[in-house]
């Protein structure tokens, strides 16, 4: 079964992290009806949805994805690279004892699960602002026994890897390719978002369904195009939080 855990939106998100867009004004309201559609469609994919209380002090937290990554063998919890950020990952740490065994990177070393690029045994992790060398160098001493390989890739672009690169799966990865080193990548096939459309990288599959932006239509007939099913979700109000689909979550298989 697909275990997706979540947490409602913070009242404080209109303080949220920005990094590469401008601040807008965040409507609150929105912003927690469009999160409890993601939760809503998620269920309606099949996956079981965990979904923690709401922090209120915390403008970010709602973003799970970035504070670690969930592996069959074990999770691993991450002090994220915004200092103001790293006490969102002492909640989804205690959710996650209930499914894995934990293990925790230290500092110095920093990571955002943002930056962590999935497929199969291979973990491609973005060289961020938010993800260091010492981060991405005790992820992979953590994840050697279990044969999983760390490839780091440099990101100058954007906020994470995953804002500018996702896996659609059949070999397929979704990028902008302008902001990332694309060369560790050098055995997939790419979709590339449409010029116009710079920020629509970030793809959300679940099962068969890809779960996409609304507010890039141009690339997602690219996906159609290629013969993916994709589902659009309205997150631009969560988009203004520089959100993606990704970071909404913490997905994993129970
Ligand atoms: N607003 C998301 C982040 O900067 O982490």
């Amino acid at each position: 079964m697909i275990t997706a855990i979540t947490r409602a939106v913070s009242p404080a998100i209109v303080d949220c992290q920005l990094s590469f867009i401008q601040r807008q004004t965040i409507d609150l309201q929105v912003a927690r009806d469009q999160h409890h559609a993601y939760e809503q469609l998620l269920k309606k994919l099949g996956a079981r949805v965990v979904s923690l209380p709401a922090e209120p002090n915390l403008p970010d937290s709602m973003f799970v994805e970035d504070t670690a990554i969930v592996l069959d063998e074990l999770a691993v919890i991450f002090p994220l690279g915004t200092e103001s950020r790293r006490p969102e990952a002492d909640s989804i740490a205690e959710a996650l004892s209930k499914f894995r065994k934990l293990k925790y990177i230290t500092l110095p070393g920093t990571v955002e699960g943002g930056d962590i690029l999935r497929v199969g045994r291979i973990l491609y992790v973005g060289l961020t602002k938010r993800t260091n060398a010492e981060g991405i160098r005790q992820l992979a001493a953590i994840l050697a026994p279990h044969h999983y390989e760390v490839i780091p890739v440099p990101v100058t672009g954007c906020l994470h890897l995953k804002s500018a690169a996702t896996r659609l799966g059949r070999g397929t990865l979704l990028a902008n390719r302008a902001w990332f080193d694309p060369s560790p990548f050098f055995s997939f096939a790419w979709i590339n978002v449409d010029p116009s459309e710079p920020h629509a990288a970030n793809a959300l599959p679940i099962g068969d369904t890809i779960i996409f932006p609304a507010s890039f239509p141009r690339t997602r007939a690219r996906l159609e195009a290629a013969g993916f099913h994709v589902t659009p979700l309205d997150i631009s109000e969560l988009q203004k939080a520089e959100s993606g689909l990704t970071c909404s979550s913490l997905i994993f298989h129970t």
